[in-house]
């Protein structure tokens, strides 16, 4: 619930705004007030009558509203309130906002307000992959704001892409993590999931068993504690966690990539099957089968290590946590890995045969920290995730 809880929400100029409307009802119904400031281009989209309707407020556009001025303020409208929230967030807004412009109403209170912002970006896909909106958000992230979505999915314009704002359950979702004042609210956390696909030629791949299962439950659980999640996660069939931002990829190359995209994190919980080689002779087109002549020969070359790479790196999460994925000597195997790869924990579970640890729904994993070893009994992987974001949260306590 959100009894008491004051969201300001920017209406911005995309078709996306059409949500917004049922955004305000879900948060009213939960509790919450709201307060809207609809901007010039937001109005071609939604009227400032069934904003008004639905907050039972006054719809804010004007900064030069003498009435407005007079009555409330933009100073005042950003102050009342414990979040703001920009949704839709067009590419002009959040260029404006990374530029620090004060043009109108709605860019004057996001460069005034020192309460938390959080963006729901909607955009075409070309627009979302403009190195210029890129680099925006990435200023912006650094800055703190916290982000959900887009998804992928049908744009307005009848294409399909990323760029499509996150739906109504994971915006409230977002704004619950951020307002209900978890222990992780506030912070941003890093996740890597499931297998990475390393290509043998446009058909064909090498990849593992993992399901995302595990790496997906974390997110999750740490979304519930109110850290801003980011999931980099390679091919699974499971929904996306709600309140969570999901990156997709395919091989170990563009996993590591979409984790420095994704930093800085508080913290980063590697739990995804990463291939530890890829194809070095990958063909262009599909290997063919030719009477007579030997099988083709695959040969490997090494992938980066992620978990490793973070470690180094010099945005180093202040909690950085790798799993192990051992079939023999699972504790001493991690104790070794913790060290070579310079992460603080490392989660170790039996990958045997019959342990149901890769597709399965249940794990029994071995915390490895600086302090020992924790042995936790066999428990769902839901379970599992939700006490190791516990503990997370505990020890990043400031
Ligand atoms: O997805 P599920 O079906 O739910 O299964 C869960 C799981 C068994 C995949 C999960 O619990 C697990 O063990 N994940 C780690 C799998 C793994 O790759 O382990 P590893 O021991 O090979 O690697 C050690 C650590 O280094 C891991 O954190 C891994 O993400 C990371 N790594 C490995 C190789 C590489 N090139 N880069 C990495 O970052």
């Amino acid at each position: 619930m959100l009894t008491g809880r004051r969201v300001l929400l920017v209406i911005s100029g995309g078709i996306a705004a059409y949500k917004s409307l049922d955004l305000i009802r879900r948060l009213r119904e939960r509790g919450a007030a709201v307060r809207c400031i609809l901007t010039r281009g937001g109005e071609q989209f939604v009227t400032p009558l069934s904003i008004a309707t639905l907050t039972g407020e006054r719809v804010f556009q004007d900064i030069f509203s003498l009435t407005d001025e007079a009555e409330i303020g933009h100073i005042a409208l950003v102050k009342e309130c414990d979040l703001v929230v920009v949704a839709p967030a067009t590419a002009n807004l959040l260029a404006k906002m990374a530029m620090g412009l004060a043009d109108d109403l709605a860019a004057t209170a996001l460069l005034a307000t020192d309460r938390p912002i959080l963006v729901a970006p909607a955009m075409n896909t070309r627009m979302w992959d403009h190195p210029a909106t890129r680099a925006n958000l990435a200023t912006l992230e650094a800055r703190g704001v916290h982000r959900v979505g887009p998804n992928t999915g049908w744009l307005a314009e009848g294409e399909v892409g990323e760029g499509r704002m996150a739906e109504v359950p994971e915006i409230l979702a977002a704004i619950e993590g951020l307002l209900a004042g978890g222990p992780l609210a506030g912070r941003r956390a890093l996740v890597t999931s499931g297998p990475t696909v390393e290509p043998i030629d446009p058909v064909r791949f090498i990849a593992n068993r993992s399901s995302g299962k595990q790496g997906h439950a974390i997110a999750a659980a740490l979304a519930r504690l109110g850290a801003g999640v980011t999931l980099v996660s390679g091919p699974v069939a499971l929904a996306d966690p709600a309140g969570v931002r999901v990156v997709r990829v395919e091989t170990a190359a563009e996993m590591l990539e979409a984790c420095r995209a994704a930093l800085p994190a508080d913290v980063a919980v590697c739990a995804a099957a990463v291939a530890d080689w890829t194809v070095a002779n990958r063909s262009a087109g599909k290997r063919r089968k030719q009477a007579g002549a030997p099988p083709p020969v695959i040969e490997l070359a090494p992938n980066p290590d992620i978990l490793a790479t973070l470690a180094a790196g010099p945005q180093r999460p202040r909690l950085l946590v790798g799993f192990a994925a051992e079939t023999e000597n699972v504790v001493g195997n991690a104790v070794e890995k913790r060290a070579r790869k310079g992460c603080d924990w490392i989660v170790a579970n039996d990958v045997s045969a019959g342990t149901g640890a890769f597709g399965g729904d249940a794990n029994t994993v071995h915390l490895v920290t600086a302090s020992g070893v924790e042995d936790w009994p066999a428990l769902p992987k839901t379970e599992v995730a939700r006490r190791l974001a516990e503990r997370i949260a505990a020890a990043v306590q400031p």
